[in-house]
């Protein structure tokens, strides 16, 4: 027994996070995969890893110093439940079973809830950063009991992201927390990528811009508040050309979005719990509305405006500060709406998820990393019990600065055919939000009216409804409960 941590799965991301783990002073880490030549490949290719290599389970766990811990890095799903298993029926109480991949929570706590009485215990940890992060420092959110976080934790921060000094681990909470956070963090991602990938198209619609001359626009952007990974990969996707024909690589990728789940996962959690995270929402419908193949094809020939549009020659540098300024306030939403489902989450499953941390662990080393991730984090300081990120001092600036731009890049974007569903729904949203009153007023009187669904009042306390098939009188009632 020799390592004080171990590694089960060694694809690129369990590979990596085991190099990265052996390159850090004081590691030890044992290394097992279900088809050996992997290992083999591992352990031959990385000898300065110095790794503890093993063929089989029995081998792998009398490998681990106790208390044993090993971290499970195979495809989420029934891999993981396998994997589990063969540990849980090899490790002692007190030992540590850290599952890394992109668990749905929920089989988190149901697992966690498993293992717990053997006193084994489950960590599910979201880590993010793809392979590059895995390999050099990535943002870890790790849930699973604070008793587990005094030997992991030390672990784990020896080999996340550094942030202004600062290990970008934090434990989020209980049971099935962290991998919560990371679905979060995921949903956030694609509303991101969304809106950055709006306002690309929009840019190069409206102004006929090459993708190398854009890519230097998200270069140039990448300098200010919107600094963040992925502008910054964004402009080089940009950027590139395509070997074989020349053209722009963007122009020969097929423009169906894949995804995983997890945005999904996000969304669907989101209508469970009754949070509007509208952007997030749209990202996620827009990968799918790409990837309906027959359906655009049959769609391809309905009629758009009349007038084709390009914006007027020296208006071209205005347009694009406006679609920045969207681009921002629209990410803005995104990460309010987050951290929205972050705080209904902890509430709905009793876990102390401290958001401030989150927004700090997220600065560095994630796939969301993000210049205005510090404006997160000092929002929370500021005042621990906001109730809504767009309400800071900070972003109620942002967004008053940015609104202007952003309605003009919206209806452009109507009025010329260009989809914006993230753009335009963000800004549905904050006019939603500050709105002085809301046409559910109307909503709830059809509902009344319909199915006697009852209403309340603005000028006095109780519960109504309108006798709409007799005299149209009101009478005060108690709640229904249809
Ligand atoms: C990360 C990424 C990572 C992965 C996603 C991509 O944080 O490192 O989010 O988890 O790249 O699974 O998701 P899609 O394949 O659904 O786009």
């Amino acid at each position: 027994a020799s390592a004080n941590i171990g590694v089960v799965g060694l694809a690129v991301m369990g590979s990596n996070l085991a190099r990265n783990l052996a390159s850090r002073e004081g590691n030890t880490v044992a290394v097992f995969n279900r088809s050996p030549e992997r290992t083999r490949t591992l352990t031959s290719e990385h000898p300065e890893a110095g790794f503890v290599a093993s063929e089989g389970y029995d081998d792998f766990v009398a490998s681990l110093a106790k208390p044993r811990t090993a971290i499970i890095m195979v495809q989420a799903g029934k891999g993981t439940d396998a994997v589990i298993s063969e540990l849980v029926a090899r490790f002692e109480p007190g030992d540590i079973i850290v599952d890394g991949g992109n668990a749905n929570f929920h089989d988190t706590i149901r697992r966690e809830g498993e293992i717990a009485p053997t006193g084994i215990h489950f960590v599910g940890t979201g880590i993010s950063g793809g392979e590059e992060g895995a390999l050099n420092g990535p943002s870890i959110m790790p849930g699973g009991s604070a008793e587990s976080y005094e030997t992991l934790g030390p672990i784990l921060a020896s080999i996340a992201a550094i942030a202004e000094g600062e290990p970008c681990v934090t434990h989020v909470g209980t049971d099935g927390a962290g991998h919560f956070v990371k679905m979060v963090h995921n949903g956030i991602e694609y509303a991101d990528m969304q809106l950055i990938a709006e306002a690309y198209d929009l840019i190069r619609q409206g102004t006929g811009k090459s993708p190398a001359e854009i890519a230097d626009i998200f270069a140039e952007w990448n300098t200010g508040e919107l600094e963040s990974y992925l502008i910054e990969i964004t402009a080089e996707v940009l950027r590139q050309t395509d070997a074989s024909t020349g053209r722009p690589l963007v122009d020969v990728i097929l423009d169906e979005a894949g995804a995983k789940g997890t945005g999904a996962w996000t969304v669907q959690n989101a209508l469970d719990l009754g949070v509007p995270t509208s952007g997030i929402a749209e990202a996620v419908f827009a990968r799918s509305l790409s990837s309906k193949r027959a359906q655009r094809e049959a769609a391809s020939d309905l009629p758009g405006p009349a007038q084709a549009w390009t914006v007027a020659d020296g208006d071209a540098d205005a347009f694009i500060e406006d679609v920045r300024l969207a681009l921002y306030a629209s990410k803005i939403i995104a990460y309010s709406q987050g951290f929205d489902e972050i705080i209904a989450g902890a509430e709905q499953y009793g876990w102390d998820v401290k958001k401030g941390d989150i927004a700090k662990i997220w600065r560095a080393g994630c796939i969301i990393r993000a210049r205005f991730l510090n404006r997160i984090a000092d929002a929370y300081a500021d005042d621990p019990a906001l109730v809504a990120l767009v309400v800071a001092p900070y972003f109620r600036d942002a967004v008053a600065g940015a609104q202007e731009a952003w309605r003009r890049v919206v209806a452009i974007a109507a009025q010329s055919g260009i989809p914006t569903p993230a753009f335009s729904s963000s800004l549905a949203y904050y006019d939603g939000l500050r709105a002085q009153r809301l046409p559910a007023a109307l909503i709830q009187g059809q509902r009344d009216f319909f199915g006697a669904h009852t209403y309340k009042r603005i000028d006095k306390e109780g519960v109504f409804h309108t006798l709409w098939s007799g005299d149209h009188s009101e009478i005060e009632t108690t709640p229904s409960s249809h």
